[in-house]
């Protein structure tokens, strides 16, 4: 399901001092199993060194159109790739792209590609706001050209403004998204809640749980992954992940947050997946100034809304969304817990984890699930990382949506 596996990229890499980063986004798309091919303009050459993008690939780097194969290559790069990205693209190689020049390897190879093409500009001083850099830019763009930053910051020389490379995680999540499009989620509207809500007490105090949000987050990716369109709505222990690359994100604090979040998307999304811990209880008055010590409080606690619930009352007048998937996280008599709360909440499927063990639930990266259907099917999955087990819903929401 990872789009970027076994694809053909090829990375061009022009002269600009952020030619150091690109060797960052060949070794993550290495890691990430794409087959990078990498090609320098003489100017990145003096930059960095093929060596570099060879030793990270392992694969050969291209740089002179004068090689005794080079001649070919280029046809041969061009024609194979699924995807072509530029990063750095110099002013100097946007001026070429743009005026269709063919002048060393990374140019012939651009001209002989049939795949999208996405380009990184990193330039500094101003250059990027000339206005034959915009010019460029635009006739780039009308040729279907997907131009990605650049960011505002500090740059070499230690000018501010427009001109900085983006980032390798987010050049490499923009590939993952443009990979992912036409998949079996394409066209759908994923609505994903993860991490735990948090219920103040007083204004420094609040009753919170143990998630971390990362299964919610594994699964907003994964259905990104199937070129869905996906809304993410983040509980406040999820704060500090990092957004999955082109999904909406909302980040909310307390239950009552969550469920107008939820609710307001619910009615337009195709599925919702509600990974989130929401508090089940919160204080029933939250204390206007801080508790003092010497005051021990009574706290008393109320019910929170159950979204679940409410969801499965609007899709019975409305029948969206299509598909509901719950999670039950129990520390004991799972199955039993998981199947009532199928029935009860009118879901499609449900995902029962285990919490109090060490290597599945809250916190750690992998996760060991069963998945519940109604009229009692039931299937365990084996220890898996979060990102499987979400790979694992998504397959089986796939199915759901395609039943009807
Ligand atoms: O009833 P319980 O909280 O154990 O059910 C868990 C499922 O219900 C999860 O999918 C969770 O996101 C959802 N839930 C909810 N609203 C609540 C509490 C939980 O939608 N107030």
């Amino acid at each position: 399901m990872n789009p970027l596996q076994d694809k053909r990229i090829v990375l061009g890499v022009s002269g600009s001092v952020a030619a150091y980063k690109a060797a960052e986004l060949a070794s993550k798309l290495t890691q990430a199993k794409a087959q990078v091919d990498v090609v320098l303009s003489e100017g990145a050459e003096r930059f960095i060194s093929p060596l570099t993008f060879a030793s990270l690939t392992g694969r050969k780097a291209y740089s002179s159109l004068w090689d005794s194969d080079a001649h070919v290559v280029h046809v041969g790069l061009g024609e194979a790739a699924d995807l072509l990205v530029i990063a750095p693209c110099s002013a100097n190689t946007l001026a070429k792209l743009a005026t269709g020049q063919a002048d060393n390897l990374l140019t012939l190879t651009v001209l002989a590609a049939r795949c999208p093409v996405l380009v990184a500009p990193a330039m500094d001083g101003g250059m990027f706001e000339h206005p034959a850099t915009q010019a460029n830019i635009q006739t780039l763009r009308q040729r279907g050209v997907q131009v990605l930053g650049p960011a505002q910051g500090r740059m070499a020389s230690g000018l501010l403004g427009w001109g900085r490379m983006l980032e390798p995680a987010e050049i490499l999540g923009q590939l993952r998204l443009v990979l992912s499009r036409g998949g079996p989620l394409a066209g759908r509207h994923v609505l994903v809640s993860a991490g735990g809500t948090q219920e103040p007490l007083d204004p420094v105090r609040y009753l919170t749980n143990r998630s971390s949000g990362k299964q919610g987050f594994a699964l907003a990716q994964a259905a990104l992954d199937l070129g869905a369109q996906v809304s993410l709505v983040a509980g406040a222990t999820a704060a500090s992940l990092p957004t999955p690359y082109g999904a909406e994100r909302i980040d909310v604090d307390t239950a009552a947050q969550m469920a107008e979040a939820i609710l307001q998307r619910a009615g337009s999304a195709d599925v919702l997946i509600m990974a989130a811990a929401v508090a089940d209880f919160r204080p029933r008055q939250v204390q206007p100034h801080k508790i003092k010590k010497n005051l021990l409080p009574q706290v008393e606690l109320e019910p929170t809304p159950d979204i679940l619930l409410a969801v499965a009352e609007q899709r019975r007048r409305i029948g969206w969304p299509a598909v509901v998937v719950g999670f039950a996280a129990e520390s004991q008599n799972l199955l039993e817990n998981a199947q009532d709360k199928l029935a009860r909440k009118g879901l499609s499927m449900i995902v029962a984890n285990q919490v109090g063990v060490p290597d599945a639930g809250f916190a750690v990266d992998t996760n060991r699930v069963s998945l519940l259907w109604p009229g009692g099917a039931v299937e365990h999955l084996p220890l898996l990382s979060k990102s499987e087990v979400a790979e694992e819903v998504l397959r089986r929401v796939v199915a759901l949506l395609a039943e009807g």
